[in-house]
């Protein structure tokens, strides 16, 4: 008896949202580490903390695909692109791949309701939703540094940010604390 609730392609479209959160987890690392590596330990405690979300939310995805019978896939996670240039061109950067998984869900918020799977699209509107908030939270970094003087930001207004960012409440856990109905 066939007891995977989920489509063939919706399977596959959710392994791939999995990877693509823990290749969202790497770009924070990375990041993170780059930022450490020119003095920047706020931003680089808070991009390594933002990297913990990722992996949370690659977690969720992978406790969904096992819930409803399908089969997880874990397969190489991309590498994170090269280094930014400087915090404006990291936070910039940030937004953008932020923007990117946003597309990534909504394309399977579509596929779900055009399969009539009203599980996973329900399952997805908490990705809708941690979407906006996480692209909220990226235009908050991109306007701190504007206001910090964009890419000629100087080293008083920098080390403020850096600061403030040491201080920046987010949602990270520890892993084993996450499940389904929690992420
Ligand atoms: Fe899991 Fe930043 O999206």
């Amino acid at each position: 008896m066939n007891t995977n609730r989920l489509s063939p392609s919706i399977e596959a479209a959710l392994n791939d949202q999995m990877t693509k959160e823990a290749n969202a987890s790497q770009i924070y690392l990375s990041y993170g580490s780059w930022a450490d590596s020119r003095g920047y330990g706020g931003i680089s405690n808070f991009l390594f903390r933002h990297a913990h979300e990722e992996r949370n939310h690659m977690m969720k995805i992978l406790e969904y695909i096992l819930k409803r019978g399908g089969t997880v896939k874990i397969v190489a996670i991309p590498a994170p692109p090269p280094d930014p240039v400087s915090v404006n061109d990291c936070f910039e950067k940030v937004f953008g791949h932020e923007v990117d998984n946003t597309n990534a869900i909504y394309k399977i918020v579509k596929m779900s309701h055009d399969q009539e799977d009203w599980a996973t699209w329900n399952f997805m509107q908490w990705f809708v939703k941690e979407q906006t908030e996480e692209e909220n939270l990226a235009i908050s970094l991109i306007d701190k540094i504007k206001i910090a003087g964009g890419e000629h930001a100087k080293d008083d207004a920098l080390y403020s940010l850096d600061r403030d960012l040491e201080q920046t409440p987010d949602d990270a856990r520890m892993a084993q604390d996450v499940t389904t109905e929690n992420p």
